[in-house]
């Protein structure tokens, strides 16, 4: 008999403003047309002011222990993934966890910026399998759109923000690629890109500063280490691109995602989509692609599936999972 974290709810919270992308053609050399071309991206949702990454997170916290018919106080942990907590410290993971008024169990945050919801997904699956935990709720929540330089074109109409959560749950599996839950993961990252995508702010510059992206450099790493990150998480958990039933990727460009499917040799209508409504929101991006395909009616019970994330630092991974 194996320990297996097997996922129990999940849900999703967008802000109410949607911002289409004619909206960007007041005020920037841009156009529908070339957002959609380049990103696949049609509209976006930013949050409110005042409305902030742990508000987020908390409504979707609250749809996931709606759909998994749980209480706050039946967790054991609140983990959130997020390059944009509402301060310096303390955790956004807190914040939520107060605000779900909780009264035991313990929460922090996971940073690797859009691929955040990948390295926490894979922290709350060791706490179950070495018993830490024996129920975690890992969410992902951003508002990149508190990190757009407006006058940066070729960044500011890619992002979106939103929050996705996934409740996990210790179950016993038989140890074979039959098993309910998280099957395997592969995790990687390498600093000597760290320059390619990042923040020009922070606590040693004492400005919240801008994200600053060499795109096409991006681009050309995100297709390779996805497509290989993938494959690794796939041999580890000894299954093949033909046993996928959803691949769930990280939801940044339209490009991107077909050109990896493409080179994991997986079906192009097995491959769940929201960029074209969320734009990249970051860490949130693959709960949220979740919550609305299971929700759609998309994923179901028992579907194999693959999730792969690349973000800032570079840091990238993927996980194999059986709902
Ligand atoms: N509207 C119109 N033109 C634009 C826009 C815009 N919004 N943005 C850039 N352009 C222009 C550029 O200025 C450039 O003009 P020039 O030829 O006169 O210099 C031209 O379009 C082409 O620019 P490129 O950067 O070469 O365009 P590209 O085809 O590479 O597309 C894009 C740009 C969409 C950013 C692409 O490189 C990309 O998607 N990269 C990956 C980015 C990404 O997904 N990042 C997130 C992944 S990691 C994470 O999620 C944090």
């Amino acid at each position: 008999m194996t320990i297996r974290a097997v996922v129990k709810g999940v849900g999703h919270y967008l802000p109410e403003r949607i911002v289409e992308n004619s909206e960007f053609e007041a005020s920037l050399d841009t156009s529908d047309e070339w957002i959609q071309a380049r990103s696949g991206i049609k509209r976006r949702h930013f949050a409110a002011e005042g409305e902030r990454t742990s508000d987020m997170a908390t409504n979707a916290a609250q749809a996931a222990l709606a759909d998994a018919g749980l209480e706050p106080d039946d967790l054991d942990a609140v983990i959130v993934a997020t390059s944009t907590a509402d301060f310096t410290f303390p955790s956004a993971a807190t914040s939520v966890q107060s605000g779900l008024n909780m009264t035991s169990g313990f929460a922090y945050d996971v940073q690797a910026v859009c691929a955040g919801f990948v390295f926490a997904l894979s922290t709350a699956n060791a706490q179950i399998l070495s018993g830490q935990a024996k129920r975690v709720m890992v969410i992902g929540a951003e508002s990149f759109s508190r990190l757009m330089d407006w006058e940066d074109r070729a960044t500011c109409v890619l992002f979106g923000d939103g929050a996705g959560a996934v409740i996990l749950q210790a179950e016993q599996g038989e140890g074979s690629s039959d098993d309910r839950g998280i099957l395997s993961v592969d995790l990687n990252s390498d600093g000597r890109h760290r320059g390619i995508l990042y923040v020009d702010g922070g606590v040693s510059t004492g400005q919240t500063g801008y994200l600053r992206m060499q795109g096409k450099e991006v681009f050309r790493h995100a297709v390779e280490k996805l497509a290989q990150t993938a494959e690794v998480a796939m041999q580890k958990a000894g299954v093949s691109a033909e046993d996928i039933d959803w691949v769930v990727p990280h939801q940044a460009n339209i490009r991107i995602i077909n050109s990896t499917v493409k080179k994991m040799g997986v079906a192009p209508e097995k491959v769940v989509k929201t960029v074209q409504d969320h734009g990249n929101t970051s860490a949130a991006s693959i709960p949220l692609a979740l919550s609305v395909a299971k929700a759609n009616g998309q994923i179901k019970d028992n579907d194999l599936i693959v999730t792969e994330a690349i973000g800032g630092g570079l840091a990238w991974g993927a996980i194999v999972l059986r709902w």
